[in-house]
């Protein structure tokens, strides 16, 4: 019988509204939800569930990652998947079953596994990622153990492989870990794993004691019921009602049609209006095209049975355009070679839990419509595919290039299917290709294409002869894939000779053009140049396999030799970006001086990160009513704001209220951030916006998904009437002279005389080198809830770093009192700096809105709007005239830099002093500088981990590398020639020297750079450039120096009636192990009144949030040492305990022998003593800075063709003293180098021609993934010379690690150096192959320009003229 939409919708009217799931086997009836509602805004506002995390809304973070499990009552079957719960319409997963990282473990009913092991091996810092991650591990050990043909795995492991393990991940952003121990935790499960293999862990002492799985937390497959029995019945009792036929929830705002039929009748009907009704697959087209209004109508085509057909027939394979991307893979995999090729590159968009649930039709539709830079439009058009669609009655059958020629199709046109014909394989060759940062996915692609050749053999030329031809190329820039058909006839029925390729490459040019405002364009076309060439050389004999590795003299050691930890030295000569296996070393001394403090414990609260139940801001239940808020920014640098109007749109109509500079109360000032001595900003833009991104109001809703769209609603009117156009770069602010003033205590100091050092020196030199901006990135984004109290006070929790002077400016905002203001921070999900000055901001705007309203309110910034407000790290701008002499010894060095600081002072003012005390690991001789902070209109730029330090120590590297280049000898010649001695140390460092002892970076640089390890690495390096023209190959040491300086810092110690022990301090735990430290710090201090030391109150201590009426003077978090600071602050707090109660102990033993530490307390309680101590901790100045040192060894391998850098290995030695957590350091160490990575490589934080930046999501902005950190990663923590002046002998891990990375841009020169001089490449002012600059980041399109964007054509054109070797 057929229905009509309004039937239905009465019908199921009651039914309709409700969607029925079971979230951890728990029922949820969710009735009248907005059908816009997310699967993750539902879990999370209706349910307890706070495992999965906002971090990106578009699909691209992993933080929401959830399990979904269907039920399929025919056949009684459950298929389970991960999904990002960030894109899924709860609407649509009706009747299904969702797993959290709650719902697999948790404190009360005992933590899983996976949860386990991700603390064991310290895989878990800021937290905010790991429930995420926690699901993406699950759902592959879920997917692993139900392939019946596996092989039973031994007892504690899962039928996972590690190459499966290393992928599971793939699709999951951490910012804090690097990533090295998730992927252990992971691997740990996989049968195949050698455990020895496996980083530093809590099960075993790696090295000392064996590892076997019997000493992991026990896995069990299947353990967790991933779909209850209620929900199994439920189906199956609506499925009887419903004679048999599967439940459709339809109503008048979902609908959920059964037939094609049902769709058009619901097309013809009124009810159906394309603008306000959205058709959805399965919805991850949202994370790509963000919807820009509010949609109250969906329907949902997934219920088409006829949309979900897989038929695999002699003739080929059709795939309905429902089938998901996984599935697609799953079923192609098992074809023949194309077909498996095709899977191959499908396994590479986006990331498992987006595959699973993206449809291929969805895809092919936002390419056909939308102009979606699609891989699978490219790969199945390459395969002659076939589509069939739906208009009106009528169903078509046309090849995908007629689909894709088409003019964009509406929104009524339905796509039935797709059809891949089976290719005989016989003289049929099959490639893919695309480049993209990230290699397994994740990231879309410059160019991607897909080629299909039938060859025979041409006995004349002895060639190949090219019979036909199909090339396909997209994503450059384009409307849509196409076919390179000029070059395709040229090709056909030629013999495939190297001018043959070279003509065709030419008329490639031709056809690949990128329409105006791609990016990159260039770099694109040669990119399909390089993409051809590979593909066709292939199939001739006179040219080489491009990507051909030297087996035999290219090699690639792993340098010690050592092949104990289970990989084979042949595994590492096939260098395969797209899969190289991860390997690890740690080495770490553990002292017990001090024990527990030495010890690597696991950080505090690992496990309840892991499981979801680590409370962050946003999942603090919010009191009644809430309201939320949204940022209106600019979109101009310099304007009148002349009036902010709403389009007329539904999202409007949840606008509540708009706070403005207007309603910052009476007595309160308009101010966003402030440090004392350095300058403020504004809260919001009051009549003039100084910058594109600045604050004008706050748009308030009801929910936090109704502000954000609401906001994206706003317009805002501007005029530039009588205003100065704005500056925007720094060399408009230096030929405008606008600049902030450097204040002088904060100003560097010039070394000696740099005319005279000039006059000393044989040569001179001079260059610029630019450094770009970073975002930092944190997971969690900027968020605050503001409560408003009684008697004019107010609650704040924020997620934030400094929280002290948060409290003061929100107290200064509204015109109250500090002590009216209450700041709470317990734990931030990842700050790095961005959550210094700009939480501020929010707390700000959260507490004047809320004051305002009389309501509670919350701002959780979008990434959008987070990316865009803050500013993140100072573009900067180095000249340099360099005098040295003839033997490499510099004399004389003057620096130009220039800062592009932004439009307020921020912190900026700090920079200066960092950039050059990095930059003096070497001593120059003379130094002169001249610094100047631009104040410009773009967003104010502020602090991100080493701000300044990780800038100088690369402008270092820059010069002595040009200075090596220009003597034509080794790097590592002149950076041991210009590191410092003692002597010369103390002259460009003074007080923070310490004592002579204490300077090891010259014996640490030479113990790396001249061992006899990497003399062979690097002759190693040198062979395999020598015998590979497409790849090549740099090593780099680099050392560095980082001057820390410590702060007063406040500690509370407060033992309860039982023992249990709270401890309080000013420093925020922002995944630094701070409270790891201080729990350790707290056993140890109060340890004199135990008989073991104090290990036995390790578990009695809670380190508790930051509130700032508790304790005051918190300052803020960062510069290294909050650790050290606050551990001193406890330990002297610890020390008053220790005094009151020895006498009590001491009493006690006279009566007994032994006390224990619960009797001492109760005894100490029953005599009132008292049992809460604090302590402001004040270090002493003459010692209160002093250096960090560390070195890092990097290897990389640059394809010449494509600019994609694979970092083969990295070795770093940090001296982090002696180390009050190896463990915790071990972390530092490792992810401020993964960060480094991301800022000297691939993280471009790019703005337009306002200054407004527009890589403002995951689409555009690549941090670090999985698969693009060292493929070997070994850190050293050494203790280079005890020092007593310290904090227990320890020395800082935080921010200096970053510095390393440089070691990564730096091993990149060696290898494109080495290209360069391959192919005569002599681009660059220098005009020279083997000197030339390079800036930060170094992008794809950087590496490849460097290399020579046409060295295709001059190898092509070589080989042609018989010039070169054919076999190079
Ligand atoms: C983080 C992320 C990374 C990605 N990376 C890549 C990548 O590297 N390479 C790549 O190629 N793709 C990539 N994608 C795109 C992804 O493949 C698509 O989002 C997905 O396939 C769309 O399928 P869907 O079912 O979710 O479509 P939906 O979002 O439901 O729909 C998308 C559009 O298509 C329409 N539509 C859907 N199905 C049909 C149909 N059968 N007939 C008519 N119209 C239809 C919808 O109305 C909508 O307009 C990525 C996506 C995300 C979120
Ligand atoms: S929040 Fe869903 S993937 Fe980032
Ligand atoms: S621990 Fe992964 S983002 Fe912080």
């Amino acid at each position: 019988m057929q229905r009509r939409p309004e039937e239905v919708a009465a019908a199921t009217a009651k039914a309709a509204a409700t969607v029925v799931l079971a979230v951890n086997g728990k029922r949820y009836e969710a009735a009248g939800v907005d059908p816009s509602t997310t699967l993750l805004e539902f879990l999370r506002t209706h349910t307890p569930v706070r495992g999965p995390k906002l971090g990106c809304g578009e699909g691209g973070c992993g933080a929401c990652v959830v399990l979904v499990s269907q039920y399929n009552s025919a056949t009684d079957e459950v298929t389970e998947f991960s999904a990002s719960s960030c894109l899924t319409l709860l609407r649509s997963i009706d009747r299904c079953s969702v797993t959290t990282s709650e719902g697999i473990g948790n404190t009360k009913d005992g933590y899983h596994a996976v949860q386990q092991r991700l603390s064991g091996f310290h895989a878990s810092q800021c937290g905010f990622c790991t429930p995420g991650i926690c699901m993406s591990i699950f759902s592959a050990l879920v997917k692993a153990d139900k392939v019946a043909s596996r092989p039973t795995p031994p007892t504690g492991f899962s039928k996972l492989t590690t190459s499966e393990a290393e992928k599971a991940v793939s699709g999951n952003l951490c910012r804090c870990t690097g990533y090295r121990p998730v992927v252990d935790a992971c691997k740990s499960f996989a049968a195949d794993v050698d455990l020895e293999d496996l980083g530093l862990n809590c099960f075993w002492r790696k090295g000392n004691e064996p590892a076997t799985v019997s000493k992991l937390p026990g896995y069990n497959s299947g353990a967790v019921c991933t779909f209850p029995e209620f929900l199994k019945s439920e189906i199956m009792s609506s499925r009887e009602n419903a004679n048999g036929a599967a439940v459709a929830v339809s109503s008048d705002d979902w609908y959920h049609p059964e037939s094609i039929e049902e769709l058009h009748r619901l097309f013809d009907s009124n009810w159906f209006d394309e603008n306000s009704v959205k058709i959805v697959a399965s919805n991850t087209g949202s994370g790509v095209y963000k919807d820009q209004d509010l949609y109250d109508k969906y329907i949902d085509i997934k219920g088409i049975p006829e949309l979900s057909v897989i038929i695999s027939s002699s003739k080929g394979i059709e795939l309905g355009s429902v089938v998901s991307i996984s599935k697609a893979i799953e079923v192609l995999s098992d074809g023949n070679l194309v077909f498996r090729k095709i899977a191959d590159h499908l396994s590479k968009v986006a990331s498992p839990f987006v595959r699973n649930t993206a449809t291929i039709g969805g895809n092919i539709i936002m390419a056909q419509r939308l102009s979606f830079e699609s891989d699978i439009a490219t790969v199945l058009l390459a395969a002659g595919t076939t589509v069939t669609i739906q208009v009106a009655s009528k169903r078509l059958c046309l090849t995908l290039e007629d689909f894709l020629q088409q003019s964009p199709c509406d929104s009524r046109t339905l796509l039935m299917s797709i059809f891949i014909p089976n290719w005989d394989s016989d003289g049929i060759t099959f490639e893919t290709f695309r480049a993209a940062p990230r290699p397994f996915g994740n990231a879309v692609s410059y160019v991607n294409s897909a080629f299909l050749a039938r060859t025979s053999a041409d006995a004349a030329s002895g060639e190949n002869l090219m019979e036909d031809i199909c090339l396909v190329f997209g994503a450059y820039g384009i409307d849509h894939a196409i076919r390179a058909s000029k070059v395709e006839a040229f090709l056909k029925g030629k013999p495939v000779s190297s001018s043959v390729i070279l003509k065709a490459v030419q008329l490639l040019k031709e056809t690949v053009s990128p329409s105006e405002g791609t990016t990159h364009p260039e770099y694109r076309i040669s990119l399909a140049v390089s993409f051809l060439f590979t593909f066709l050389s292939s199939l001739t004999k006179s040219v080489n396999e491009p990507a051909k590795v030297n087996v035999i003299n290219g090699s690639y050691t792993n340098g010690t030799g050592d092949t104990s930890s289970g990989y084979s030295l042949k595994e590492h000569l096939k260098v395969d970006r797209n899969y190289l296996p991860i390997h690890s070393r740690q080495e770490m001394v553990f002292g017990d001086e001090y024990k527990p403090v030495g010890k690597p414990i696991k950080k505090v609260g690992a496990e309840l990160q892991a499981s979801g139940e680590a409370v962050y801001v946003d999942d603090i239940p919010v009191p009644k009513g809430c309201l939320y808020g949204a940022f209106i920014y600019s979109t101009r640098p310099h304007a009148h704001v002349k009036g902010i109007n709403f389009k007329s749109s539904l999202a409007s109509q949840k606008v509540i209220t708009v706070i403005t500079a207007k309603d910052i109360p009476r007595g309160g000032q308009n101010i966003g951030s402030s440090y004392p001595m350095l300058g403020e900003e504004a809260l919001f833009a009051d009549q003039v916006v100084e910058f594109a991104g600045q604050n004008i109001g706050v748009v308030i809703a009801e929910t936090q998904w109704y502000a954000y769209m609401a906001a994206k609603q706003a317009v805002v009117e501007y005029s530039t009437e009588n205003l100065q156009p704005p500056i925007l770069t720094i060399e408009d602010a230096i030929q405008q002279n606008s600049y902030f003033q450097i204040p002088t205590f904060l100003s560097p100091k010039p070394v000696g005389d740099y005319d005279q050092g000039v006059s000393e020196a044989d040569h001179t030199l001079s260059a610029e080198v630019k450094l770009e901006s970073q975002y930092h990135f944190y997971m969690e984004t900027q968020v605050a809830l503001a409560i408003p109290d009684e008697d004019n006070c107010i609650t704040i929790y924020s997620s934030a770093q400094f929280v002290e002077i948060t409290q003061d400016l929100v107290a200064r905002c509204l015109g109250i009192p500090f002590h009216n203001v209450r700041v709470i921070t317990r734990r931030v999900g990842g700050g790095f700096g961005g959550k210094a000055m700009k939480a501020i901001h929010i707390a700000c705007a959260c507490a004047v809105a809320a004051f305002k309203l009389q309501r509670p309110v919350k701002m959780y910034l979008d990434r959008k709007t987070d990316m865009i407000i803050v500013g993140g790290r100072h573009p900067m701008k180095a000249k340099y005239s360099v005098g040295f002499k003839s033997d490499g010894r510099i004399t004389a060095l003057h620096l130009d830099l220039g800062l592009n600081a932004g439009t307020a002072p921020d912190l900026s003012a700090i920079l200066p002093t960092n950039i050059i005390s990095s930059f003096i690991k070497y001593n120059w001789g003379a130094l002169a500088f001249n610094i100047k902070l631009c104040k410009t209109n773009v967003s104010s730029k502020t602090t991100m981990r080493a701000p300044g330090d990780v800038q100088g120590s690369f402008i270092a590297e820059a010069i002595i590398e040009h200075v090596a280049s220009v003597l034509s000898v080794d790097t590592n010649t002149i950076r041991r020639k210009n590191l410092h001695d003692f002597k010369s140390l103390a002259v460009f460092y003074g007080e923070s020297v310490g004592e002579a002892s204490t300077y090891t970076l010259a014996t640490m640089f030479d113990k790396l750079a001249l061992s006899p390890d990497y003399q062979h690495r690097a002759t190693m390096v040198e062979h395999f450039n020598n015998s590979n023209k497409w790849k090549k190959r740099g090593i780099s040491c680099v050392p560095i120096t980082f001057e820390v300086r410590l702060r007063a810092a406040p500690g509370k110690v407060s033992i309860m009636n039982d023992g249990s022990i709270a401890v309080e301090v000013g420093g925020v735990e922002i995944g630094q192990g701070l409270w790891t430290k201080v729990k350790q710090m707290t056993a140890f201090g109060l340890g004199q009144l135990c008989a073991d030391g104090g290990e036995c109150l390790l578990d009695k201590v809670r380190v508790i949030q930051v509130d700032t009426l508790s304790v005051i003077q918190g300052g803020f978090t960062g510069g290294s040492t909050t650790s050290e600071n606050s551990c001193e602050a406890v330990r002297q707090s610890c020390l008053i305990l220790v005094e009151r109660l020895k006498p009590v102990k001491e009493s006690l033993e006279a009566k007994g022998g032994t006390v224990e530490w619960s009797a001492l307390i109760a005894e100490a309680s029953m005599a009132s003593a008292n049992l809460s101590a604090h302590a402001y901790w004040n270090p002493d100045p003459t010692s209160s800075s002093y250096l960090n040192y560390g070195a890092g060894i990097s290897e990389v391998e640059v394809d010449v063709l494509t600019g994609a850098t694979t970092i083969l290995r990295s070795d770093l030695v940090h001296d982090c003293g002696q180390s009050l957590n190896p463990a915790v350091d071990l972390g530092q160490v490792e992810g401020a180098f993964i960060q480094g990575v991301g800022f000297f490589t691939d993280e471009e934080y790019k703005t337009n021609a306002d200054g407004m930046v527009i890589h403002d999501g995951t689409w555009t902005y690549k941090i670090p993934t999985v698969d693009t950190i060292p493929k070997q990663f070994n850190v050293e923590l050494i203790n280079s010379a005890p020092d007593k002046k310290r904090v227990l002998s320890s020395k800082a891990s935080g921010e200096a690690p970053l510095l390393l990375a440089s070691s990564v841009h730096c091993a990149m020169r060696e290898a494109i150096r080495a290209a360069r001089k391959e192919f005569s490449v002599c681009t660059g002012p220098a005009n020279s192959a083997v000197t030339f600059q390079m800036d930060v980041p170094a992008t794809m399109p950087v590496v490849k320009e460097l290399c020579g964007l046409d060295v295709v054509e001059r190898y092509l054109q070589s080989v042609s003229a018989g010039t070169s070797s054919a076999t190079a």
